[in-house]
């Protein structure tokens, strides 16, 4: 890697906080709700836990209405079962550090789709020796696999058989994508870089073994960082803000993902200021592009060297096509992907799309220290819409996350003309909101979280879930997490269960961490688990938690993490806050995006960076690109891979039941 970035860095970059504003931090929010609620019951902030509700224990505490912001609305428990069985049916397996990834007895999983694997079998092969160009890496499966969707080819059976699997490609590792490193950027670098990152849509189908196969597809596509996209929305691709030496092209950092009620793919632009730079030492970013975490070396990719499109002294404007939520066409690859402008531009985490009175509704995290949550609801039915010709995502309101004291919530709108957002306050219009929407959030007093990362709405009652993965915690607060390695899962119930309403109520579902180390923490061996990352339920309500411990921190002692073992896969049943691991990953790998056939016979899942850099077991190199770890192909001459597993039961019930 270059000087400029260590080879793990102490911290992740979306640890540090680049937000200046002086508004509430969620964890003061928290504090105060405690010691509210210790003076009500006259009892001491010391028994923190009544807080969580649904742990491992299955401690039932304050519900949200006890914040007394809603009244019997929110009162409905979300133990809704009839008191029948949890929705819990497999043995949790045990943390492990080895260079493996281990299921519950009765599972088997099968590798699909690794890094390089061509879209099409009649592509160009894959060379384990990592010299496959450019131009064949644009026909073969991307880097560090993500976000994903599971769009199913035919009605009935058929659907949970064959289907195009849609996902991310989030970032890249330059120490395994390269035969010779990173160390010489060169510009046929910079292309194979770019063509290792976006989208992949692979038609897959299970064969007569039973074994899940990539097919001869015409609509298997790649979207990388140099495909052609369209703009839409309040920002035009003709705004001056968005003037660059290229064409509009490309989307970079998909992390996780969503799909609109009408079947679209959503995938979701994270950390793109990650891979702008320059030499230029007159160079210096503007109040906005520090806002975004814009910089100098960026996080040391380099592609500034070989390509003038990443110099942000030479297409400074650039910047301003990132940042985006894409809608993509899973089944037809001739569509342009379009940057749907409305739903604003920050580090999208993800986009947690569903329907609420005819409506669109979309949330939205930006992943990064003192980042805020979002929330966007379409203008009217979006099936009207649809009729119209028109996009239900170009057409309604953008909101941020207020948290408050009592237990309550209010969405506060960024339109411009309203509150703060005027003319007189330097804002030009709602295209200069959107392209400015952290300032915008700033500016009307959004809550700063902890790292909001992906967002799940349950299915069965509609309350919505995030994870707050970790935080460096704030010097000085009166904070129970002070710092917050470990994260937490917060809910809210929206009024009435509308999740167009504008306010809401919350409570913290899930405390993670290690008991060894702070004893607010309710889980066991069977569940322990640190910095929850991806959320999604399935049709039945089961809350799949996947954890993303950076490599600075998994299994090392110093950090607090030495009992949790490789990342991991976790089930929580909302309804009795039961949780178990299902899944733990091989060496280096972080455990994201999940998939799921409409049966839920089969589940799809991403095994994200196996062998990257870690403090626990060193970094790979050009000489051993396998010092970490050689998943999931085992080859002496090979190197890891990121990779898709097919989970299935051997008796072919419905995972996780
Ligand atoms: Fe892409 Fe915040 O993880
Ligand atoms: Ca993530
Ligand atoms: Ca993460
Ligand atoms: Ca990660």
């Amino acid at each position: 890697m270059s000087a400029d970035r260590p080879v793990f860095p102490e911290i992740d970059p979306d640890e540090v906080s680049s937000n200046p504003s002086g508004n509430r931090l969620f964890t003061d929010v928290v504090a105060s709700r405690m010691s509210r609620r210790a003076a009500l019951r006259g009892g001491t902030a010391a028994a923190a836990g009544f807080l969580v509700l649904g742990t491992a224990t299955g401690t039932h505490g304050a519900t949200a209405a006890e914040a007394g912001g809603e009244g019997t609305d929110s009162a409905k428990s979300d133990k809704g079962g009839k008191g029948g069985r949890g929705l819990l049916g497999f043995a949790p397996v045990g943390t492990h550090d080895r260079d493996e990834l281990t299921v519950p007895e009765g599972y088997e999983t099968q590798v699909l789709i690794p890094w390089g694997t061509p879209i099409r079998p009649s592509g160009p092969a894959w060379k384990k020796d990592a010299s496959n160009t450019a131009a064949e890496q644009a026909e073969q499966v991307g880097m560090n696999h993500d976000g994903m969707h599971f769009f199913p080819l035919g009605y009935g059976r058929k659907g949970n058989e064959r289907g195009m699997l849609v996902l991310n490609h989030e970032y890249i590792d330059q120490q395994l994508l390269f035969p010779d490193g990173p160390d010489e950027m060169t510009r046929q670098k910079v292309d194979k870089a770019l063509a290792a990152h976006g989208v992949s849509a692979v038609e897959i189908a299970r064969n007569r073994a039973g074994v899940w196969e990539v097919s001869e597809s015409r609509r298997a596509r790649k979207v990388t960082g140099t495909t052609p996209v369209a703009f839409s929305g309040p920002v035009s691709v003709n705004h001056p803000e968005l003037r660059s030496d290229n064409e509009p092209m490309g989307t970079l950092n998909n992390c996780s993902n969503g799909v609109t009620p009408w079947g679209t793919y959503l995938t979701c632009e994270e950390n793109w200021n990650g891979y702008f730079g320059t030499e230029d030492k007159t160079w210096e970013p503007t109040e906005s592009q520090k806002r975004y975490g814009v910089s100098n070396s960026g996080f040391g990719y380099r592609w500034h060297l070989a390509d003038p499109r990443f110099d942000v002294a030479v297409n400074g404007k650039e910047l301003n096509r990132f940042g985006w939520i894409v809608e993509i066409d899973p089944m037809n690859p001739r569509a342009k992907p379009v940057k749907r402008t409305a739903l604003g531009r920050i580090k999208h985490e993800g986009c947690a799309a569903t329907e609420s009175r005819g409506r669109v509704v979309a949330y939205t995290g930006d992943d990064q220290d003192g980042d805020y949550i979002y929330k966007f609801v379409g203008k009217g039915s979006w099936r009207m819409r649809r009729a119209m010709g028109q996009s239900p995502l170009d057409h309604g309101t953008l909101h941020v996350a207020r948290f408050d004291d009592d237990g309550s919530g209010t969405w506060l709108p960024l339109v411009f003309g309203e509150g703060p957002l005027t003319a007189e306050n330097g804002w030009q219009d709602q295209a200069d909101v959107l392209i400015r929407t952290r300032e915008a959030a700033d500016a009307v007093g959004a809550t700063r979280m902890d790292r909001p990362e992906w967002i799940a709405v349950n299915p069965k009652n509609k309350d919505v879930y995030a994870t707050l993965t970790n935080g460096q915690g704030w010097e000085g607060k009166g904070n129970p997490r002070t710092p917050n390695p470990y994260g937490h899962i917060i809910r809210w119930r929206e009024k009435h269960g509308d999740n167009t309403a504008t306010t809401f109520n919350w409570d913290i579902f899930l405390l993670a961490g290690d008991p060894a180390y702070d004893d607010a923490v309710e889980l066991d061996e069977t569940n322990i688990l640190g910095s929850p990352d991806g959320l999604s339920f399935d049709a039945d309500g089961r809350l799949w938690i996947q954890t993303d411990i950076s490599n600075s921190s998994q299994n090392v002692p110093e950090k607090g993490y030495d009992n949790i073992g490789n990342n991991a896969m976790l089930t929580a049943d909302p309804r009795t806050g039961e949780i178990r691991r299902f899944l733990v990953g091989p060496r280096g790998a972080e455990i994201t995006g999940m998939a799921i056939t409409p049966d839920q016979r089969t589940m799809f899942v991403n095994v994200q960076h196996p062998g990257e850099a870690s403090a626990a077991w060193g970094k790979p190199t050009p000489a051993d690109p396998r010092a970490v770890s050689n998943w999931p192909d085992f080859d002496p001459e090979g190197r890891p891979r990121s990779a898709t597993v097919a989970i299935r039961r051997t008796d072919g019930g419905k995972i996780g039941a």
